[in-house]
C-alpha cells in the first residue's frame, strides 16, 4: 500500500506551505493542488447528510472491528424507532432513524440535526464537541470559522476532508455554544458509538478535551493526554485540542502540528504495514 501523501513531492511541498501558513497566516502563496486522485466520487450524496462511499483512500482502507460493549446501545422501548438505531446497517439508515431525535431538550431548539460529514468507509475520523451556530444552520459539522481552520489542518498532512469523517459528540447545538450538559453527552453518546462502529476506522482524532473524555470514558487533563496514542476498542485514539482553542491561542498550533504529524506517519505506517501504533496506558 502506498500513501499519496509520501509519494509526491509536490504534495509534500504544499503540505509544508500549508504547515507555514497555519502558523503564521493567510499571507503565504499555495499552489494550486494536483490532481492525484485516482477516483474521487462526485456522483450525488445523501438527500440530507454528505456522505461519500468512494473516497480517494478507500480502495487502500483497510477496516477495523471496533468491539464495542453492547451496553453503549442502550435500547429502552422495541416500538420506538428511534431507539432502532442500533441495528442500522449504514450510516444512511442510521441518519434515518436519529435524525428527528427529541430525547433531550437540544431537539427542540436545534434548526438542523448535524450527524457528520465525510466518507462512511473513512480510515480516519475526526470526532468536536457539538454543532456551532454555522453548523446549525448548514446541517454540516465544521463549517465555521473553527471548522476552516480544520480543513487547513487536514490539508497540512495531505488529507482533504472527504478523505475523512467529521462529526461531533452532540449532534444538536446547545444554545449559545455552552459547554454540553454530562446528561445530553449521555443521551448522545450511542448515536456516537454507532457510528463509529459503523465505520470501522483504524484512527480516531478526539479535538478537544470533551471528545476526549467522552471517547475514553473518564475526566482527563489535556496535558496528560494530548498527542498520545491510546487503545480505542481495537482502533487507535490521539487526542488534540479543538481547532477554536487554536483561533483564541494560536500558540497551541505548534502541539497541533506535532499532533497531526504523528497521526500522518501512524497512518502511513498503517498503509505499509497493517499495524496500528502502540497504545499509552491510560492513568
Ligand atoms: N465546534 C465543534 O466542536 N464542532 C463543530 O461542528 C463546530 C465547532
Amino acid at each position: 500500500m502506498t500513501s499519496r501523501y509520501t509519494e509526491h513531492p509536490l504534495e509534500a511541498a504544499r503540505a509544508l506551505l500549508e504547515y507555514i501558513r497555519l502558523i503564521i497566516g493567510e499571507r503565504v502563496f499555495l499552489p494550486a493542488t494536483r490532481s492525484i486522485m485516482t477516483s474521487v466520487d462526485q456522483s450525488p450524496a445523501h438527500e440530507h447528510i454528505e456522505i461519500s462511499s468512494s473516497p480517494t483512500m478507500q480502495e487502500q482502507s483497510h477496516k477495523i472491528q471496533l468491539v464495542l460493549p453492547r451496553h453503549f446501545f442502550p435500547s429502552d422501548c422495541i416500538f420506538d424507532k428511534q431507539n432502532d438505531y442500533h441495528t442500522a446497517q449504514s450510516l444512511e439508515e442510521l441518519y434515518d432513524r436519529i435524525h428527528t431525535c427529541d430525547k433531550c431538550p437540544l431537539g427542540a431548539t436545534r434548526t438542523n440535526f448535524v450527524f457528520g460529514a465525510g466518507s462512511a468507509t473513512a480510515d480516519i475520523v475526526l470526532i468536536g464537541e457539538a454543532p456551532g451556530a454555522d453548523e446549525d444552520r448548514q446541517g454540516e459539522p465544521f463549517v465555521g470559522r473553527a471548522g476552516q481552520l480544520l480543513t487547513k489542518i487536514l490539508s497540512s498532512i495531505g488529507l482533504e476532508r472527504s478523505d475523512v469523517f467529521i462529526c461531533n459528540v452532540l449532534k444538536c447545538r446547545p444554545p449559545n455554544n455552552r459547554t454540553p450538559e454530562p446528561s445530553e453527552i449521555e443521551q448522545c453518546k450511542p448515536y456516537l458509538y454507532k457510528q463509529l462502529e459503523l465505520i470501522g476506522a483504524p484512527f480516531h482524532v478526539a479535538l478537544g478535551l470533551t471528545a476526549a473524555e467522552t471517547l475514553l470514558g473518564r475526566k482527563l487533563k489535556m496535558s496528560s493526554v494530548r498527542g498520545k496514542w491510546f487503545d480505542f476498542y481495537g482502533a487507535r485514539l490521539i487526542v488534540t485540542y479543538h481547532p477554536a482553542a487554536l483561533l483564541r491561542n494560536p500558540e497551541l498550533k505548534r502541539d497541533v502540528w506535532e499532533d497531526v504529524k504523528k497521526l500522518r506517519q501512524a497512518y502511513d505506517e498503517y498503509l505499509r504495514s497493517g499495524t496500528l501504533p502502540e497504545p499509552n496506558e491510560l492513568t
